[in-house]
C-alpha cells in the first residue's frame, strides 16, 4: 500500500484555496488543479509499505505529542510547472523532524528530501504571461496528522484517512 503522512486542513482553508484557484482559471491559468478533497501538507512520503509497517507508522503517529500549531500560508511557489501555497511553521519543523527520527529508528523507508512545508495547488501549471500568482495571506491550526493511504487512477489519486491523531490542547492551569 501508498502510504503518506500529511496535515489535513480546516474546512475553511480548504474553501478559501478552492475559491482562489477558481479565480486564477477565470484569468486563465491552466493545468491539473487539486481537488478541494485532496488539498494537504505532507509530513513524510513513505511510499510502498507492508500492513506491518502501516501498523508500526500508526503507532508512531500516535505516540510522537502532536502539538498545536499556528501555520501561515503567505505566498505562492513554484518547484518547476507544480504551484504551491508556501507554508511557515518553525515548530511544524521540529515535529517532521521527531516523527522522521522515528521513523527511521523503526527501520520504515521514506522519501528524506528535505521538508519544505507546501500545500500542492496545480501541477502542470501554465500561467499567462506577466501574470503574478499571489494569495490572501492564511492563518489556521492543522486539523489533524493523518495517515494516508494513496491510490492512483487515471482521475487522479484518490486519498483514504487510514489513521488520525488530533492536536493535543496544552493543559489549562
Ligand atoms: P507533492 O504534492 O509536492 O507532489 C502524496 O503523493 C503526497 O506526498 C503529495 O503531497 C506529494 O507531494 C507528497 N510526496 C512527497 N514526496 C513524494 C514522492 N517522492 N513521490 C510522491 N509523492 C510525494
Amino acid at each position: 500500500m501508498r502510504l503518506f503522512i500529511a496535515l489535513e486542513l480546516p474546512f475553511p482553508i480548504q474553501e478559501a484555496l478552492l475559491q482562489q484557484m477558481n479565480s486564477w482559471k477565470e484569468q486563465g491559468v491552466k493545468g491539473r488543479f487539486c481537488p478541494r478533497q485532496n488539498l494537504h501538507l505532507t509530513l513524510a512520503f513513505l511510499g510502498e509499505q507492508s500492513q506491518e509497517d502501516c501498523n508500526k507508522i500508526e503507532a508512531i503517529i500516535k505516540n510522537v505529542p502532536f502539538p498545536i500549531f499556528e501555520l501561515s500560508l503567505t505566498q505562492v511557489g513554484f518547484f518547476g510547472a507544480l504551484c504551491y501555497g508556501k507554508i511557515e511553521c518553525d515548530p511544524l519543523k521540529n515535529y517532521v523532524l521527531t516523527l522522521r527520527q522515528h521513523l527511521k529508528e523503526a527501520g520504515i523507508a521514506f522519501d528524506s528530501k528535505p521538508f519544505r512545508p507546501h500545500i500542492t495547488l496545480i501541477r502542470q501549471a501554465q500561467v499567462p504571461n506577466k501574470m503574478h500568482l499571489s494569495l490572501s495571506p492564511m492563518q489556521f491550526e492543522a486539523k489533524c496528522c493523518t495517515l494516508f493511504l494513496s491510490h492512483l487512477t487515471s482521475n487522479g489519486p484518490i486519498y483514504t484517512s487510514l489513521y488520525q491523531k488530533d492536536p493535543q490542547v496544552p493543559p489549562t492551569l
